[in-house]
């Protein structure tokens, strides 16, 4: 494993927030997301411009972006479907969008109520209109390891829409496995056919971890080269249609791996716990982060020093 240095991309506070059925206040989403650009998060998706009616959660999208406190190299993207999302991201002050896209006909109608060639369209729109104000453009291409409505998505349709988005001059994609389905043999085969039939992108990688497989999956991806993950602070998510589905990978848990296995992530992992606790606080549940809940190995070895003496 050559890397040394791994980009983690914070997702919690849209993919996170939006499965939450009580609102979470926005003095408490704000107060989180800056907790998290001060962590050092360089990426944060720190919301969603999509229907308030469909998603309330995210209905106070626009104040959320606009308020948030901004922190030198740290930019805050926004996950838009269609071209009046990317509108009011632009209006409301995002330095990035991310267009979703699905990769099965059934799920993207349902998700966006179009097709995937008129969601390819609106992709096109929009990275012409990002191009035009200056600001971040990424795809996220969803369900891409396999959807509920249609079962396993094929690599070569994969990489069929990453050519096309490559195109229309989209220079970064996430490979989003949206529902946990994937296994480290899976991304090893899919990063490579992209590397190989689809290179001229950036490719991340999005990881529920509904089966327990989230970060086996990205020790598979570093080891085929992807440098940036999306997760989630206190691994916060879900997914509407699937029994079960559970969040992202935990944040917290991203980063002590990487850290203790040498890999620099630049984050600082106590605010990110002080950011998952605060949402633990609110949520009055015990949130799905290991490190949240046992600390780190650090804290454990200090802590042990400290207390009684093991027993023989
Ligand atoms: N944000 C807010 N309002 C929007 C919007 C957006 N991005 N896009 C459209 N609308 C408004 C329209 O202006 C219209 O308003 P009106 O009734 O006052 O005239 C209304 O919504 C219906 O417009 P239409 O184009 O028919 O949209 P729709 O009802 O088919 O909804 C989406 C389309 C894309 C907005 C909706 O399906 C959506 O928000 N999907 C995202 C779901 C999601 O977040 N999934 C999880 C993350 S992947
Ligand atoms: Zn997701």
């Amino acid at each position: 494993m050559s890397l040394t240095q791994i980009h983690v991309v914070e997702v919690g506070p849209r993919d996170g927030f939006q499965m939450e059925a009580t609102f979470i206040p926005t003095d408490l989403k704000v107060e989180v997301i800056d907790l998290l650009g001060r962590a050092g998060i360089e990426k944060i998706e720190a919301t969603s411009f999509v229907s308030p009616k469909l998603i309330p959660q995210m209905r106070d999208a626009d104040e959320v972006m606009s308020r948030i406190r901004r922190f030198p190299g740290i930019r805050h993207t926004a996950l838009v479907p269609n071209v009046k999302g990317a509108q009011r991201a632009i209006e409301a002050g995002a330095e990035a969008v991310r267009v979703v896209i699905c990769l099965s006909e059934s799920y993207n109608r349902r998700n966006v109520g179009l097709g995937i060639s008129e969601s390819l369209e609106n992709c096109r729109r929009i990275c012409e209109m990002t191009k035009n104000h200056d600001i971040g453009c990424e795809a996220i291409l969803a369900l891409a390891f396999g959807c509920p409505l249609e079962g396993v998505i094929s690599e070569e349709r994969v990489v069929g829409i990453a050519n096309q988005l490559i195109g229309m001059g989209f220079g970064e994609l996430s490979i989003a496995d949206s529902i946990g389905v994937a296994n480290p043999a899976h991304v090893r085969r899919l990063i490579r056919k992209l590397a190989k039939e689809a290179a001229l992108a950036h490719y991340s990688l999005h990881f529920h971890n509904t089966r327990g497989l989230g970060l086996a999956n990205v020790l598979a991806g570093i080891e085929e080269g992807v440098d940036t993950f999306d997760s989630s602070c206190g691994g916060l998510g879900g997914c509407p249609v699937v029994p079960g589905g559970s969040g992202n990978i935990p944040t917290e848990d991203l980063v002590n791996m990487l850290e203790e296995m040498g890999i620099s992530t630049g984050v600082e992992l106590a605010l990110v716990m002080t950011a998952a606790n605060k949402l633990q606080q609110f949520l009055r549940r015990p949130l799905a982060s290991y490190v949240l809940a046992s600390g780190t190995r650090k804290q454990l070895f200090e802590g042990a020093a400290a207390g009684p003496p093991a027993p023989a």
